[in-house]
């Protein structure tokens, strides 16, 4: 049976096996889909070893930098993100390296809450590896702009240079912000202690700005707080883009589509309990 993995570390409580199996049943996919703990020095020698039997895997922190010079092949989303979160070995032997984590936001965003990106003011909060995943994707989506805002302004004026020829992208500290803009992403890390970007509650045009916080936990994040607090249209977090960068990797490996909105309800549902 073709064999697959999430790398990690920490990896326990990682959502992807429950995922992918559904996907799996749901598809009529006969595939294995484990955890794999790979311990923090030895990412590589792990993965090799894997792949001597192994079809597929997904990686997540603190690997993806690595599993980007582990791939023999990129894609050129996975190049511009400089990061991979998802490697299939081809049947010549090649390595390819894909990164499906912007285009999983992208698809929660347009797909599963039927919001529009084109001609719309986008910011972009922080500046880290997850706002690099996901730029390609979402100026792909033609916003009219898309401002990238972090706490270290230097390393979102780097992202901005880096992906000027891919559409009207700039770069800005937090508190230079104050006029509203359609939709707002939280990519900085702050919700892990519990904090928040210090942003203008003035950027919320009330009824009609989206707040997308990419992380997610039971209790709403203290961003997707913040947003409903001042009126957001929408208050999503990144559940959904957990979910579609999933199924962005089981069509990439198994060519077949599967349909993410009963997955997403039953880890909701999971969320909840
Ligand atoms: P990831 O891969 O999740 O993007 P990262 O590369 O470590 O993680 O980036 C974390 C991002 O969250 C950075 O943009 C960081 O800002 P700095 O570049 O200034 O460090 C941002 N961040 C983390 N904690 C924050 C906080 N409390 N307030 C604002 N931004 C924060």
């Amino acid at each position: 049976m073709d064999h697959y993995v999430v790398f990690g570390n920490p990896i326990a409580h990682s959502k992807s096996p429950l995922i992918h199996r559904l996907f799996a049943q749901q598809t009529g996919q006969q595939l294995a889909y484990d955890t794999l703990l790979a311990p923090l020095d030895d990412f590589a020698h792990c993965a090799r070893e894997f792949f001597r039997e192994g079809r597929g895997a997904n990686v997540t922190v603190p690997f993806k930098e690595q599993a980007y010079r582990l791939a023999t092949r990129l894609t050129e989303r996975a190049l511009r993100a400089g990061a991979v979160n998802t490697l299939s070995k081809l049947d010549d032997g090649t390595l390819l390296g894909d990164n499906t984590d912007g285009a999983g936001l992208v698809r929660d965003l347009t797909v599963n809450a039927g919001v529009s990106l084109k001609g719309k003011r986008v910011l972009l909060l922080g500046a880290g590896g997850a706002v690099r995943g996901a730029l390609e994707p979402l100026l792909g989506e033609q916003p009219s702009s898309l401002i990238i805002a972090n706490r270290t302004v230097e390393k979102a004026e780097l992202l901005a240079e880096l992906f000027a020829d891919l559409g009207p992208v700039s770069a800005s500290g937090f508190d230079w912000l104050h006029e509203s803009v359609d939709v707002i992403i939280n990519a900085t890390s702050a919700s892990l202690a519990g904090d928040l970007p210090p942003i203008a509650s003035s950027l919320i045009e009330p009824g009609h700005t989206v707040c997308y916080d990419m992380m997610y936990s039971q209790a709403p994040t203290p961003f997707c707080r913040w947003a409903s607090e001042h009126g957001a249209a929408l208050s999503l977090d990144g559940l959904g883009m957990l979910v579609e960068q999933a199924g962005e990797a089981f069509y990439l490996w198994r060519g077949v589509r599967p349909d993410t909105a009963p997955v997403l309800a039953q880890l909701r549902q999971g969320l909840a309990l």
